[in-house]
């Protein structure tokens, strides 16, 4: 395993790869590793002969007031990690390293990042696009690895693949959660002893969400049943929960193909997401 800090590293090591026609499987993260995080490694190393991760925290996609100094770090403990799971290659670059410049050009997220997290947080999908467009340029990626945890930010960049022909595939891994139910995150450690243990409501709200829309078919019913269950089991603020089509972000019609169920909640200071997707015809659900 070799742990690279630099551009030049990067090059080097890619070049040589393309020019043995090696295929590149890239997992894009910001660190703190977790089974979510290494479920997509997994699925990179049955599908690649090279795997690469990228760890960033990358300060463009935080807002001012986030927790972009806070956010856990620990690069001994993610190389340990990625080397149990078979990760060829870490690249972990300097925000210097990466951002040298500002030459104020930037790629702007599109209708898909004004809901859900991009109404609370403005410009953040502005960054993770950034960011991704890079690290597409410096691997050349033959597959690249996203988590269903984000389900709006794989839809994003899906469109931005799609709109600027980015020689890539998707690839996308559903959410890994805990044995009770609470979707894995690098942020789950901000969590106190009760906030963890109030947290998995929000995974049972959005389950009994989609059990009363299968059976009455009533969004707003739907919503407010599950608000009521994280309202009444946890201490914080529901920031949104609510019901799009998927993966374009518009509202639910009859024509819907594709339902997401997503919520952000507010346990205390820490924000945390999941989602649900599925059809509303009972078809299994595809991202
Ligand atoms: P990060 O939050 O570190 O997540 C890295 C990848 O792991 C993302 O694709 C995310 O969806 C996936 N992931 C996280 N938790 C997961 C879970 N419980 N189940 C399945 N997949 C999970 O997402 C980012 O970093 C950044 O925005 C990034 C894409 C790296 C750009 O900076």
């Amino acid at each position: 395993m070799n742990v690279i800090h630099t551009i030049e590293e990067l090059r080097a090591i890619i070049l040589e790869n393309k020019q043995k026609g090696k295929r590149i499987g890239l997992v894009p993260t910001m660190g703190f590793l977790h089974e979510g995080h290494l479920t997509l490694a997994t699925q990179a190393r049955a599908e690649n002969d090279v795997v690469m991760m990228s760890i960033f925290v990358n300060p463009t996609q935080f807002g001012p007031n986030e927790d972009f100094a806070s956010y856990p770090r620990d690069l001994q403990r993610d190389t340990k990690l990625a080397a149990s799971v078979g990760v060829d290659v870490i690249f972990a670059p300097s925000v210097e390293e990466m951002y040298p410049h500002d030459g104020g050009i930037y790629i702007r997220a599109g209708q898909q990042a004004t809901v859900l997290c991009g109404a609370s947080r403005p410009s953040h999908f502005d960054g993770v696009l950034q960011v991704v467009a890079k690290l597409f340029n410096l691997f050349q990626p033959d597959f690249a690895y996203f988590g269903q945890k984000d389900a709006q930010q794989v839809a994003i960049i899906q469109t931005m693949v799609r709109d600027y022909n980015f020689p890539v595939e998707l690839r996308i891994i559903p959410v890994i959660r805990e044995e009770d139910g609470l979707a894995k995150s690098s942020r789950n450690v901000y969590l106190s002893a009760t906030e963890r243990a109030q947290a998995p409501a929000i995974q049972q709200a959005l389950q009994l969400a989609k059990q009363e829309l299968m059976a009455s078919g009533n969004v707003e019913q739907s919503i407010q049943l599950a608000k009521r269950i994280v309202e009444a089991n946890l201490e914080g603020k529901t920031d949104y929960l609510t019901f799009l089509s998927y993966p374009d972000l518009t509202e639910v019609t009859a024509e819907t193909q594709q339902v997401l169920l997503a919520a952000a909640v507010y346990i205390g200071k820490t924000r945390l997401i999941d989602n649900v997707i599925f059809s509303l015809k009972g078809e299994p659900a595809y991202v």
